[in-house]
């Protein structure tokens, strides 16, 4: 049997996965799945419920029974609206925790691979090529230098009206890329077969032209 086609896109925090993952999928006329999303929804659930970031069972339970919806664009946990909840830096920070447990991945692993549809699939995340989508069409690692992430991060709040502080938001940042790079369970890594796309210098509209070029070139 034939899997629609993945595109899957990793890289560090900020470095713009979210946003050309879904003008890739949108060009395509694909799916898209935020995986990072399900990990920030796991770690706002976990808040609400008083659970300890370090409390592998309990965390991996609540992932496996996550109420979760999306809707209209809106993202739904339980009942309610947490679209902007999940998207703060602490809470950021919060699911870069609770993603080290085995147990919170293993829970989500058949949640994502259930967004794999006709006609195929763009997913963002941190371990997609290597572990979620390892048979994918192509597999992009999408980077930035730490600085311009920051620049980004930062701007990106602004814009949102959230009062923030470039180097608060650049160590956040180092300190986030450090745990999610040295963790034993699927850390981020350049999966075997992936392509590094260096976007300090690129605009948004380059970077996604480039993954639209290279998934032409895999598919001719
Ligand atoms: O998903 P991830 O955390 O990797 O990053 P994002 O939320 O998609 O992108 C972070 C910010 O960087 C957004 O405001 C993008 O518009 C911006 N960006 C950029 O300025 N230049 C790029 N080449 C890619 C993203
Ligand atoms: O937008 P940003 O890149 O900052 O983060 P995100 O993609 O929303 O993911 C939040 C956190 O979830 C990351 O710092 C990772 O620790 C974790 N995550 C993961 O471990 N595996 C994934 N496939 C996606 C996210």
């Amino acid at each position: 049997m034939n899997l629609p086609p993945v595109i899957a896109i990793d890289g560090p925090t900020a470095s713009g996965k979210g946003t050309v993952a879904s003008l890739v999928a949108q060009k395509l006329g694909f799916h898209y799945l935020d995986s990072g999303a399900l990990y920030r929804l796991v770690a706002l659930a976990s808040e609400k419920e008083g659970i300890d970031v370090n409390n592998g069972p309990a965390l991996g339970q609540l992932a496996e029974n996550l109420q979760i919806s999306f809707r209209g664009g809106q993202i739904f946990l339980g009942g309610e609206k947490v679209t902007q909840a999940i998207r703060t830096e602490a809470n950021g920070l919060r699911a870069s925790n609770i993603a080290t447990q085995p147990s919170v991945r293993g829970a989500l692993v058949g949640l994502q691979r259930s967004f794999r549809q006709k006609p195929g699939l763009v997913a963002d995340g941190r371990d997609m090529a290597s572990v979620i989508f390892p048979d994918a069409s192509l597999k992009v690692f999408l980077t930035a230098s730490a600085s311009a992430r920051a620049e980004r991060r930062y701007k990106q709040l602004i814009a949102k009206g959230i009062s923030a502080k470039l180097e608060d938001l650049l160590q956040d940042l180092e300190e986030r890329d450090a745990r999610d790079s040295s963790r034993g369970a699927s850390p981020l890594v350049l999966a075997k077969g992936a392509q590094v796309l260096e976007t300090s210098n690129l605009s948004i509209d380059q970077a996604v032209q480039t993954v639209l070029d290279w998934y032409q070139s895999t598919s001719a």
